[in-house]
């Protein structure tokens, strides 16, 4: 099974600030929507919190949540207590390609076995609260990328990147 990270980030790593997104860019937000349609996605709490009501769960998805919090409710989704029990229920769905949704605390602790990134680096840097480090370059191998130039429905520009692990 593919462990996959699906994030976009600023050329300075940021990705979200106050538990917001920091842009609205339609095209990647389809991007995001093709790659994850059909699969497992593992979002920390906040993140899942971030999603309008009416978008959540994700369509078409199988949306794992993970909190501390015991009890938590999240309707249409399936609540686990740990990253571990987030993976082992992918794995026992018999999902071939799990996308970790973030946010930055779920980035930061499965970033060590993940084994495929799909980065949008967004060419702007921007005040933020949350980040997303580069990939490492010693650990991580680019295997594609797809520039998007700025028009009217983006304010930025932005590249597609996949990295796998070397
Ligand atoms: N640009 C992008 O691609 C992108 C993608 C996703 C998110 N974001 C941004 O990222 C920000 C949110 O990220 P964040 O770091 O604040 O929060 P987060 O990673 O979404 O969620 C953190 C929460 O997850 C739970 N959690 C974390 N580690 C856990 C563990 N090991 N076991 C059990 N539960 C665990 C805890 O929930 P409880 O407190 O309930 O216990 C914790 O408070 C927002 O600004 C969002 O817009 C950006």
């Amino acid at each position: 099974m593919h462990i996959t990270h699906i994030v976009a980030a600023a050329e300075n790593g940021a990705i979200g600030k106050d538990n917001r997104l920091l842009w609205r860019l339609p095209d990647d937000m389809k991007f995001f929507k093709e790659k994850t349609t059909g699969h497992c996605v593992v979002t920390g709490r906040r993140n899942y919190e971030s999603i309008p009501l009416n978008f959540r769960p994700l369509p078409g998805r199988t949306n794992i949540v993970v909190t501390r919090q015991p009890g938590y409710d999240a309707p249409g989704a399936h609540v686990v207590q740990s990253i571990e029990a987030a993976v082992e229920l992918a794995r026992t769905l018999n999902e071939t390609e799990l996308f970790i949704i973030g946010g930055g605390e779920i980035y930061a602790q499965t970033r060590h076995f993940a084994t495929r990134i799909w980065l949008t680096r967004v060419h702007t840097e921007l005040e933020a609260d949350t980040f997303y480090p580069a990939p490492d370059p010693t650990l991580w191998k680019k295997v594609s990328e797809e520039f998007h130039p700025a028009d009217e429905k983006h304010a930025f520009a932005f590249t597609f990147i996949c990295y796998e692990k070397n």
